[in-house]
């Protein structure tokens, strides 16, 4: 199958904000994105941005990197921000719960390669990286022909 993508410019934070904030708009229970990139590439960033545009009342949004999830209750339902880095096996993952909140909630996964055979297929990647400007970042989403990617390479294009 070939996959395409498309390529965005995030000139500075405000951008990826407003950027994160569309995308949330786009999304509902059983989407999964899957959050590539580097460390400090803007995952988080983009994560809490979009988490928290779908907040009648704002929440503190900490990266999940010690506690590998946090769960939030916004006006689109539940939303699953987890940062896998720290995941061992995939077997976690059901620990966890995220096997069944792939199905039952919206998830914004960071270093989703943890996840190995137990990614969702219909989840769409957005990969993160940094540019020669300071606060820039560039997204590549992945067109994986899903129902998601879809929507979002729409409302981009
Ligand atoms: N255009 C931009 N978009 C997003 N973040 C930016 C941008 N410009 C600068 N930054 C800064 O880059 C940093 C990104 O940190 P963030 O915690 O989101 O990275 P991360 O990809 O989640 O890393 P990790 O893999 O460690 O979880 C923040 O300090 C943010 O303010
Ligand atoms: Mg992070």
């Amino acid at each position: 199958m070939t996959v395409a993508s498309t390529h965005i410019q995030l000139t500075n934070t405000n951008a990826t904000a407003a950027f994160a904030a569309k995308v949330g708009t786009l999304l509902s229970k059983g989407d999964v994105l899957l959050l590539q990139g580097d460390i400090g590439t803007g995952k988080s960033f983009f994560a809490r941005a979009l988490i928290q545009s779908l907040q009648k009342f704002p929440e503190d949004v900490p990266s999940p990197t010690f506690t590998l999830v946090q769960t939030y209750d916004t006006l689109s339902g539940e939303i699953w921000h987890a940062d896998l880095y720290r995941l061992s096996d995939p077997s976690e993952a059901d620990e966890l719960g995220l096997l069944d909140a792939f199905y039952s909630a919206i998830c914004l996964i960071e270093w989703p390669d943890r996840l190995g055979s137990a990614t969702p297929k219909s989840a769409v990647s957005l990969s993160f990286e940094t540019t020669e400007e300071e606060d820039a970042r560039r997204v590549t989403i992945e067109d994986n022909k899903s129902d998601l990617a879809d929507k979002i390479m729409k409302a981009f294009l």
